[in-house]
């Protein structure tokens, strides 16, 4: 199964959205099998977020990234990297859809309140910059055979 990581960034904390958020993705039937709440070093955040290195935003990105605590899971279901990125909607929350997560609850590109893997490749190299594999869970969930 298809595993993808997303990160409530730090104003979906501050905004006490986190069960809001989480909520719709298991609605989807996306099922959970890590999750931290945990204030991003500067140090991962600059891995993370290396493709970005020299962009005017870095700078601002990294700060922001790292100004407090952020929920990070990590998410599995068919096809996961591409349903949660759908979710999620477009990076300007002016350009995202409406009923998507930017589109709902974000106005600025700086503080579009939710990281979500580009590519199975990215959500592989992003889990194991977040996780240990001991913090990752294979589990099965009763409900499987009904999504
Ligand atoms: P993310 O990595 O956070 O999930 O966002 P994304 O894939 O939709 O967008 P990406 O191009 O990877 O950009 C990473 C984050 O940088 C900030 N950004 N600001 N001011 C700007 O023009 C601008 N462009 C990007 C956003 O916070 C974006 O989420
Ligand atoms: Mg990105």
């Amino acid at each position: 199964m298809e595993k993808t990581l997303v990160i409530l960034k730090p104003n979906a904390v501050q905004r006490e959205l986190i069960g809001e958020l989480i909520s719709k993705f298991e609605r989807r039937g996306m099922k959970i099998t890590a999750m931290k709440l945990t204030r991003i070093s500067p140090e991962t955040a600059e891995q993370h977020y290396e493709e970005h290195m020299g962009k005017e935003f870095y700078k601002g990105l990294i700060s922001f990234i790292t100004s407090g605590p952020s929920v990070i899971m990590i998410l599995e279901s068919m096809d996961a990297v591409e349903i949660v990125r759908s979710m999620v909607g477009a990076t300007n929350p002016a350009e995202a859809a409406s009923g998507t997560i930017r589109g709902d609850y974000a106005t600025s590109p700086g503080h579009n309140m939710i990281h979500a893997s580009d590519s199975i490749e990215s959500a592989k190299r992003e889990i194991e910059l977040f996780f240990r594999p001991e913090e990752v869970y294979e589990y099965r969930l009763a409900v499987r055979p009904w999504l």
